[in-house]
């Protein structure tokens, strides 16, 4: 029988009586996966083969579970500490016992959880009790982890789930497929042999000018078969969603705002009433251009408001800082840490001229920080700064804005905490619930900016505003919990390449 070389391939590497995956049979035969799929379907039509499929779950140990294998399960430690201050015979001071045992952070909580749960003693008001028989090497979750990290199978499934719910394990499934001989084939097999045909899968310009394609055979296609897969470029998650943030704000009446990254201090941090003392503006936390090192064309009057601000603050009873003030300090180049600079040059008529109320603007921009790395920090992110100027704002207008722009991304549970910025009040800082993890995330930080803010630019009405991170709506939106898969040097390309685009 001639046979295309990919199915005599798996004809004569298959079993009659040994069902093979097709990772198997790739291997054996040095084909790609999806050429056996194509190859096995087409036999199975053939009725030269059986596929068949199962589902396969597979174990394996998250971070904190591999964390647990080599350091022992936090309930366990605690029973250790316990025992080893007698706690078996008289009741101990947990406070001294955490300390023994050199729990930290959530361990503790996650050990107190489990600790009597599992019998190894009771926790009451205070002091705790080891119960000498329990028995820690005996600890069913202990050894599944074990088991586990030496590529071993775990058969209790009772303990597969409760190390999932404890998130030291995750479970997957796939779709095994595998091949088995029929009759048929083995009949073929024995009786004719099975040789190579020469197939072709694709017409050229050449087999058409020498009129070959008369003669040769043409693969079959199978549309059904497993496809390779093409990962092909696309528009970033985060630009992505930048774009659908910028369409929703124009949606809203807002324009938007452009300027430096780089940029004076004097728009950066005094425009905004923030005291040159003031511990953001030490060296360590902002980042300064060393090359130019400062802007000499500031607007002379406003620098002269401002300063005017700073020393005496504004209004009768008015009151300043009383520190010193310096031009010089005010023309250093940074990179901006907030885009409320953009809201400085255009509040102020600096960029587009004088500005008659009402008025919406807003920017989608990268600010720079000096933050410690972190799930929920990196030393960039995107800022969505916007602010509404006009007679007689309310913060109930700064909430309903924020209720009307969270809906269109899915968020609907906005929570408010009183905050406090040098350049605002009231303050308030915004909060959303986190889908999987269920923990408050903080989204972004507003306010009304103050008369001292406000009468230098010349503004005399009331202007509300805000600084929202983009990343952190997307970890809302997609249920991302560490930003740094999202983007930098550790990021997940297969998460991003995974991620449904919402609309
Ligand atoms: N600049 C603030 C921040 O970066 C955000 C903000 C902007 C707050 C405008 C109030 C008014 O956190």
């Amino acid at each position: 029988m001639k046979l295309p070389e990919s199915q005599a391939a798996v004809l004569q590497t298959a079993s009659a009586n040994e069902a093979q995956t097709f990772e198997q049979l790739a291997d054996e035969t040095g084909q790609k996966p999806e050429t056996i799929s194509g190859a096995a379907f087409e036999l199975e039509d053939e009725g030269l083969v059986e596929v068949s499929e199962s589902t396969e779950e597979s174990v394996a140990l998250t971070e904190e579970g591999r964390e647990y294998v080599e350091d022992g399960l936090p309930e366990v430690r605690l029973y250790e500490a316990a025992m080893d201050a007698g706690a078996d015979e008289d009741p101990a001071q947990m406070g001294r016992i955490i300390g023994q045992s050199g729990l930290e952070g959530p361990q503790v909580d996650i050990a107190l959880s489990n600790y009597a749960r599992k019998g190894y003693g009771t926790i009451e008001s205070g002091e705790i009790t080891a119960d000498p028989d329990a028995d820690p090497e005996s600890d069913a979750e202990a050894q599944a982890l074990a088991a586990l990290a030496a590529g071993e199978s775990v058969e209790d499934g009772g303990v597969v789930e409760q190390l999932e719910s404890r998130g030291l394990v995750t479970v997957s499934e796939s779709t095994v497929r595998s091949v088995t001989l029929t009759d048929d084939a083995v009949d073929v097999l024995m009786m004719e042999g099975v040789e190579t045909a020469e197939t072709v899968g694709q017409l050229t310009p050449e087999m058409l000018t020498s009129g070959e394609w008369r003669d040769v055979e043409f693969a079959e296609y199978n549309v059904e078969a497993d496809a390779e897969r093409l990962d092909g470029g696309k528009t970033h998650i985060l630009r992505q969603t930048a774009n659908r943030v910028k369409d929703t704000l124009v949606g809203m009446g807002f324009e938007e705002m452009e300027g430096p990254h780089a940029d004076a201090d004097f728009w950066i941090n005094d425009a905004l009433f923030m005291p040159q003392d003031h511990p953001a503006r030490t060296h360590w936390d902002r980042f300064a251009l060393s090359n130019p090192t400062e802007i000499r064309d500031l607007p002379e009057d406003l620098v002269e408001r401002v300063e005017d601000a700073h020393h005496n603050g504004v209004g009768e009873d008015g009151e300043g800082y009383h520190s010193p003030w310096s031009e010089d300090f005010a023309r250093a180049i940074a990179l901006r840490g907030h885009t409320t600079s953009l809201s400085m040059r255009y509040l102020s008529g600096h960029e587009i001229g004088d500005l008659e109320p009402p008025q919406r603007f807003f920017s989608v921009e990268k600010v720079y920080r000096n933050d410690t790395l972190d799930p929920t920090h990196l030393l960039e992110f995107f800022q969505i700064e916007g602010w509404v100027m006009a007679e007689d704002l309310s913060v109930r207008d700064l909430m309903g804005t924020f209720e009307e722009f969270y809906e269109q991304f899915g968020i609907t549970d906005l929570q408010y905490k009183p905050h406090y910025n040098p350049y605002t009040e009231p303050s308030f800082e915004l909060f959303g619930e986190h889908p999987t993890t269920g923990e408050l995330v903080e989204v972004g930080n507003s306010g009304m900016f103050r008369e001292e803010v406000l009468q230098p630019l010349g503004v005399d009405c009331d202007v509300m505003a805000w600084g929202l991170s983009l990343e952190r709506l997307l970890m809302l939106m997609y249920g991302f919990e560490d930003i740094r898969d999202i983007h930098g040097t550790l990021c997940d390309l297969e998460l991003l390449r995974e991620t449904e685009v919402l609309h």
